[in-house]
């Protein structure tokens, strides 16, 4: 297994987005990216993105796993898998330092932006039906939610299925101006 070279707490004075930058990850970022998924998206269940799974992800040519660096430290995360007809989004995480100021919306944005170029437009994703952040998050973003799923997360706890057609326009107003 290897380590992630740029793990460290992030500096809180963060503030414009294009601050950051936006990259495919690397090998030895897997490890950073595992265990934001572990605090920040799986508490409380058994972790399944590991520090492997997540590398066959970085190595797939079908998969993009994108982080947002800022001053060479990873800040956020996203894992997408694209297929012909149908994206899905596996995973997105942003460091709590770092949050509204756009940096989940460039993460998913920048996807959706190779999606629609490689003409696949729908883009599905699963979260945790109590996770009413990112519920509203993704709703900001086009989402619609489609069908709760009872169970989904190892038998103990529901998901919401959302799901957005890319060709459609984005309500959602830019985020750049801020300061
Ligand atoms: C969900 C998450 C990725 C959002 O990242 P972020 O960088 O803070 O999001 P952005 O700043 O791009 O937000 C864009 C818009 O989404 C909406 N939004 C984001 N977080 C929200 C929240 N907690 N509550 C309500 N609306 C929210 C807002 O409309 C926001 O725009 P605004 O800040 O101008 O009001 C982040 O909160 C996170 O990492 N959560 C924990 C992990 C997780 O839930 N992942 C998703 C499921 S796998």
């Amino acid at each position: 297994m290897t380590t992630c070279s740029r793990c460290s707490t992030p500096s809180p004075d963060t503030r414009a987005v294009y601050d950051y930058r936006f990259e495919p990850a690397r090998l030895a970022d897997a490890a950073r990216l595992a265990a934001m998924s572990r605090q920040l998206v799986e508490s409380g269940l058994r972790p399944a993105w590991g520090c492997e799974r997540i590398q066959t992800h970085i190595r797939h040519p079908e998969s993009m796993v994108l982080v947002a660096v800022r001053g060479g430290m990873i800040t956020g995360f996203a894992i997408m898998r694209y297929a012909d007809d149908t994206a899905h989004l596996n995973l997105l995480a942003v460091d709590p330092l770092h949050r509204r100021r756009g940096v989940g919306q460039r993460l998913v944005r920048w996807l959706e932006e190779s999606a629609l170029t490689a003409g696949t437009f729908t883009i599905g994703l699963e979260l945790r039906a109590a996770n009413q952040g990112a519920r509203a998050f993704y709703a900001a973003l086009g989402y619609r939610e489609l069908v709760q799923i009872p169970g989904y997360y190892q038998g103990v706890e529901a998901a919401i299925r959302m799901q957005r057609d890319v060709r459609a326009p984005s309500f959602t107003p830019p985020t750049a101006a801020r300061s």
